[in-house]
């Protein structure tokens, strides 16, 4: 609310007597916010996978326009340069019309395994801190690798691009 000027938006359009009101939003037009939302298409063949990987400074969210995948999503409790430390929250079979999406932190880990030629329509937020080094980053993760720490709370290695893809790719 604050990153919109909520307070100010909010008063400046009312409310309507029938249906709505609405504005378009500008993100920190005097703050040189590097906000961005990108839309993309993934395309996944059957077996192959979006690879497991967690955030920092973005969020996203998934709409399966066709097919099918199995997608766990994790939390992610912290980070540090060897790992991630990650609590399972989701593990279900989505297709079209189900959307699903990641968190700051909750459920920011995500894996999504086809079941057969699958489509997703992703939109894509990054930049969410501006006092970050990078506009967003990405740690890829190695599940198999994982160590139970506390609970149901995993330690996972990260892994760079190419060791995740071609173990999970
Ligand atoms: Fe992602």
């Amino acid at each position: 609310m604050r990153g919109i000027d909520f307070d100010h938006l909010a008063k400046r359009i009312g409310f309507a007597e029938l249906g709505v009101t609405t504005a378009f939003i500008d993100f920190g037009v005097n703050e040189r916010r590097t906000l961005d939302f990108l839309p993309k298409l993934f395309a996944v063949d059957t077996g192959r996978s979006i690879i497991p990987h967690g955030h920092a400074n973005m969020v996203s969210a998934h709409l399966p326009l066709s097919g099918n995948f199995r997608l766990r999503q994790y939390d992610q409790l912290s980070r540090d340069e060897q790992s991630l430390t990650i609590r399972p929250t989701v593990d279900r079979t989505i297709r079209s019309g189900d959307l699903s999406s990641i968190g700051e932190d909750d459920d920011n880990v995500h894996w999504f395994i086809a079941e057969e030629p699958s489509y997703t329509f992703d939109v894509i937020v990054t930049g969410l801190d501006d006092t970050a080094r990078q506009p967003y980053d990405i740690f890829n993760l190695d599940m198999e690798e994982a160590e139970r720490v506390e609970g149901d709370a995993l330690r996972v290695p990260r892994l760079t691009v190419s060791e995740a893809l071609t173990k999970y790719g």
